[in-house]
């Protein structure tokens, strides 16, 4: 037995602590320990090396640390007579960062204790290993996400629990596998609970995907399990429609965030109008008689054309504004309208008489098209109590006119890409492709939904309910640097988006975020993040964002992030003891993988055969 011991010493044991400032430590490598791999019972073992973990033993703490470089000592005391080979004066002596120690429940990670000189070092064994990487929580279920990337075959399983109650950074340069990971660790977990009840019950997931990536039959998981909407604004009525409850269509933050309403004077006026009588109790003509009669406000001479192109779109009859607009004069001296031969100031019945008839004919009585959809007659009442409050002096047109002018088309838009429709989300993951919406929308429409979903989720506040928001390309619209857009608008965006990343976990909603561009992305949202897959990183501003979050990050696995290959990525956060690098493992069947290969040219530019 005691011989067995000694036999695993010997081999194991590396070298001897020769210095030790703070966390990191050097260790001095005996000189039989100079190969790259050993032999203990007929199994070849790696021998230490940058990137490797030893355990330094003082007394009967086992500490951890991980290897970040080397460098060669010359030895000082050097006599012939005891060194045969001048091979052997120079010892080795590796750079260590302590990371943890074994304690009573395994693997921990942080210090308790630092290490004393002459403290012996030695290799990790192999269930020591693996419980360095063994991220699995008591009560977690595992899910297999890919392997170690620096020991071939060795599995990373994940927990569960640790994962997806969380909000997870997926970072890397264009092309490095963020798309895929993501596609990858949700597929692994539908796989295990696609078909538990409680499952579909209680859990939502809803993915944004900017570049339809997501939207084929079977990528992540099949079609049945899925909602899924292709928007767009490009076709009137050929695509899919989200649905928009009419709760959130008749609300003034809906309207307020989808008009990109200022703070201070248009979403009031938003606010207002919402809550003011249906437009089946409105009268069409009430504006255009005020207008007309109102002789001390100064209001705009072309106010009541304007009113009447806008409004046209909801009349059942079709009005002649042309004749009206050759006929109604405005007399500046008098400041009144005149019709044929009547001043407003006069005879308004008269003037209004004469209006219809130019318009259609003395008795026109302005009537509302019947089949009105909900966002029409918004758009209709909005308009109404625009003119109706200017025209009153009640507001100020140069604040509003801008969102007026923006209503028209917004609507437009909107009617292509939602519905007015209580609960159409039936299965657990929703996704949701932005490819063909212009881009005004594709920032809008995201809050709107995000918005609408995490209102409700924190209304009911069910506590086994769960919502996760899953974004690809995140910068879109989580970045801060955006110049088309004012300061309260970007204010209001990132605020929502905040907000579901610092309060969100309480109510069960958590975020995953994708992006190439981590240093784009507002830094309140990075710090969040719990959980990080760090694909590879060029630039080196992208570099510093996640480098300033993420401060346990060792050196080694900084200096590997610009030289990641494809579809290996640094796992780091809460869930993992230690920084680990992975590839992830390959999604199978190959059509569940994001639909997004890099083109390949030659097979696009090469005939098979030469045409003569
Ligand atoms: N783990 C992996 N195994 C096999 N193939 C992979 C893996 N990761 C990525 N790939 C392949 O590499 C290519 C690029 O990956 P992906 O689209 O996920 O990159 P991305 O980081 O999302 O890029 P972008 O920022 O442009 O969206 C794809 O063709 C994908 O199939
Ligand atoms: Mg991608």
């Amino acid at each position: 037995m005691n011989d067995k011991h000694t036999l695993k010493d010997s081999i194991f044991k590396i070298g001897r602590v020769i210095s030790v400032k703070g966390r990191a430590v050097d260790i001095k490598v005996d000189k039989t320990k100079n190969t790259s791999h050993l032999l203990y019972k007929g199994e070849l073992l790696k021998n230490i090396s940058v990137g490797g973990y030893v355990k330094i033993i003082k007394g009967f703490t086992k500490i951890v640390g991980k290897v970040e470089g080397e460098y060669i000592n010359e030895d000082k005391y050097f006599s012939k007579k005891e060194y045969g080979n001048e091979k052997e004066k120079i010892s080795r002596v590796l750079n260590v960062s302590l990371l943890g120690f074994f304690g009573d429940k395994g693997f921990e990670r942080g210090i308790k204790e630092l290490p004393l000189i002459d403290n012996e070092c030695f290799l990790l064994e192999n269930d020591e290993f693996n419980e360095v990487h063994d991220f699995l929580k008591k009560g977690d279920e595992p899910i297999t996400i890919g392997t170690l990337s620096l020991e071939k075959g060795q599995e990373i399983k994940v927990g569960i629990n640790s994962l997806f109650a969380s909000h997870i950074g997926i970072f890397g340069n264009t092309g490095s596998g963020k798309s895929y990971t993501l596609a990858k660790i949700y597929r692994e977990l539908f796989k295990q609970y696609k078909d538990q009840k409680k499952f579909k019950q209680n859990a939502h997931f809803f993915l944004i995907d900017f570049n339809g990536e997501y939207v084929g039959d079977n990528v992540i998981i099949e079609k049945k399990y899925k909602n899924i909407f292709e928007l767009s604004t490009r076709e009137q009525n050929g695509k899919d429609k989200f649905p928009i409850s009419e709760k959130n269509i008749k609300d003034h933050t809906f309207w307020t965030v989808f008009l990109t309403a200022t703070e201070k004077t248009q979403a009031p006026f938003i606010k207002r109008t919402l809550k003011k009588d249906d437009i089946d109790n409105i009268k069409i003509e009430n504006v255009i008689k005020n207008i007309i009669t109102n002789q001390d406000r100064k209001i705009d001479k072309g106010v009541i054309f304007n009113y009447l192109e806008e409004i046209k779109q909801f009349l059942q009859d079709e009005i002649n504004i042309g004749e009206l607009r050759s006929k109604l004069k405005y007399h500046a001296t008098n400041n009144t309208y005149k019709i044929e031969n009547y001043y407003a100031n006069e005879q308004p019945d008269d003037v209004i008489k004469e209006i219809k008839k130019c318009l259609k004919d003395e008795n026109y009585d302005f009537a509302i098209k019947n089949d009105l959809s909900n966002l029409q007659k918004i758009h209709l009442k909005i308009i109404y109590y625009y003119y109706n409050e200017i025209e009153r002096g009640f507001s100020n047109q140069e604040h509003l006119a801008p969102l007026i002018k923006r209503l028209d088309k917004r609507i437009n838009d909107l009617g292509k890409v939602v519905e007015v429709k209580d609960d159409g989300l039936t299965n657990f993951l929703t996704i949701v492709s932005l490819k063909e919406v212009n881009s005004d929308m594709t920032k809008i429409l995201p809050l709107l939904m995000c918005k609408q979903l995490y209102d409700d989720k924190k209304k009911k506040n069910k506590k086994e309910t769960y919502l996760n928001f899953i974004i690809d390309e995140a910068h879109t619209i989580l970045s801060y640097s955006s110049e088309r857009e004012s300061e309260t608008w970007k204010d209001y965006r990132l605020e929502t988006f905040e907000e579901i990343i610092k309060e969100g976990r309480k109510f069960g909603v958590f975020l995953t975020v994708a992006s190439q561009r981590p240093s784009d992305i507002s830094s309140t949202i990075i710090s969040q993040l719990h959980n990080y897959f760090l694909h590879r990183l060029i630039n080196n501003n992208d570099i510093l964002a996640v480098e300033k979050t993420i401060s346990y990050l060792d050196k080694v696995s900084f200096d590997y992030l610009p030289i990641l290959p494809t579809g290996t990525c640094i796992l780091a956060g809460l869930l993992a003891q230690v920084p680990v690098v992975i590839d992830i493992g390959t999604i199978e069947p190959k059509e569940q993988a994001p639909d997004n290969e890099t083109m390949k040219l030659i097979e696009n530019w090469k005939n098979d055969k030469v045409d003569d």
